[in-house]
């Protein structure tokens, strides 16, 4: 962690997906991307579950239905829709079309921002830890977004104005609404907030965007396999209503019905942690379409990397045991960036 950088571990070097998409002759896609591992992508109309849906200026209000929704959205779901959350909807706007404008630069550009050697900062793609691994259908730009001590200037500095600008107003703007979040499910379990706000009032931010392209054989191969949130908590932008993210629910997959401007927020496995197992870490996945490209803005907010986090204590009183051993976030993402993207396997090294 010398001069603020944080070295998790990197990806080996694998081809542009948007510029194999953008091949008119590719009508199938090569094997490196065909997926035999997978559930089938099949259909979910049948199913009428959606995702629930809080409104964060209620929430804060302290209105006790919107309480309870929320509290059983992080117990059950481990995903919520999120509206009413202030942001306004120019600055989300201005974030999408500078994302846009980056990823249509031509690729030699894309390339001026590197992943480093053992680093996953920078554009290219997340957990190729093997050369005869399956790779997903997307392109990733990945960058460490606060503290502003960990923001590496040789990404942030070269970015085009508009989207170092949006960037930064955004990032300022999900921190705040991640406090809210941190500090309601304090409220809802009970724990004392200092507990929680300690952990997380000067965390650690990165913002990972996925790009999507249209894929040929979109039920071939998969977007982003299957895999939960190492982080505290997500929070997810997506502008367009074309469908990818799908959650798992009791066995199944559910499709997100993203509403425009709202954020889909997911629980991380250092909330689990955290909430002794109360809030839990859902399975989720992104699936591709044959017709549209898909860009997804993802904020990840966890402790600081050589913060110690275990079940908050509060919890604990009243004899109730410890479900998890405690660790540091650095640690804990060490763990999970060595090996391949794969459910939630890796919270059970901690798991007591
Ligand atoms: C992620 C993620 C889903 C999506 O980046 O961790 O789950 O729809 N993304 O892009
Ligand atoms: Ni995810």
């Amino acid at each position: 962690m010398e001069n603020g950088a944080v070295l998790l571990g990197g990806s080996l070097p694998v081809p542009s997906v948007q510029e194999l998409a953008k091949k008119k002759q590719l009508k199938a896609v090569p094997s490196r991307y065909v997926r035999t591992d997978q559930d089938p992508i099949i259909s979910d109309s049948k199913i009428a579950l959606q995702i629930p849906v809080v409104d964060l200026e209620r929430l804060v209000s302290g209105d006790l239905d919107m309480s309870q929704k929320f509290d059983s959205a992080c117990r059950e779901w481990g995903f919520f829709q999120l509206t009413n959350h202030g942001v306004r909807t120019d600055l989300l706007d201005k974030m999408m079309e500078a994302t846009q404008e980056f990823f249509k630069m031509p690729l030699e550009e894309k390339k001026k921002f590197p992943q480093e050697a053992g680093d996953l900062e920078g554009y290219g793609q997340a957990f190729v830890v093997s050369e005869d691994q399956k790779l997903e259908w997307a392109d990733l730009f990945y960058v460490c977004t606060l503290p502003l001590r960990y923001r590496k200037a040789h990404l942030f500095n070269k970015l085009p104005l508009n989207y170092r600008l949006a960037l930064e107003a955004y990032s300022a703007e999900l921190k705040t609404i991640a406090m809210k979040l941190v500090n309601s499910m304090a409220k809802c379990l009970k724990v004392d907030p200092q507990e929680m706000i300690a952990l997380f009032e000067d965390s650690y931010q990165t913002v990972r965007t996925n790009y999507y392209p249209p894929c040929p054989e979109p039920d071939k191969v998969i977007g982003l396999a299957p895999h939960s949130d190492a982080v505290g908590l997500t929070i997810l932008l997506q502008l367009s209503e074309t469908p990818g993210l799908q959650v798992r629910k009791d066995g199944s997959w559910i499709t997100a019905k993203p509403d425009p401007y709202a954020f889909i927020v997911n629980i991380g496995d250092i909330l689990e942690i955290i909430t002794n197992g109360n809030y839990r870490s859902i399975e989720h996945r992104a699936i591709c379409n044959s017709e549209e490209e898909r860009i997804s803005i993802v904020t990840f907010l966890s402790p600081l990397m050589d913060c110690e986090f275990g079940p908050a204590p509060s919890l604990l009183a009243n004899g109730v045991r410890a479900q998890f051993l405690r660790t540091t976030t650095a640690n804990y993402y060490r763990g999970v960036y060595a090996r391949e993207l794969g459910g939630k396997s890796y919270l059970d090294t901690v798991r007591l």
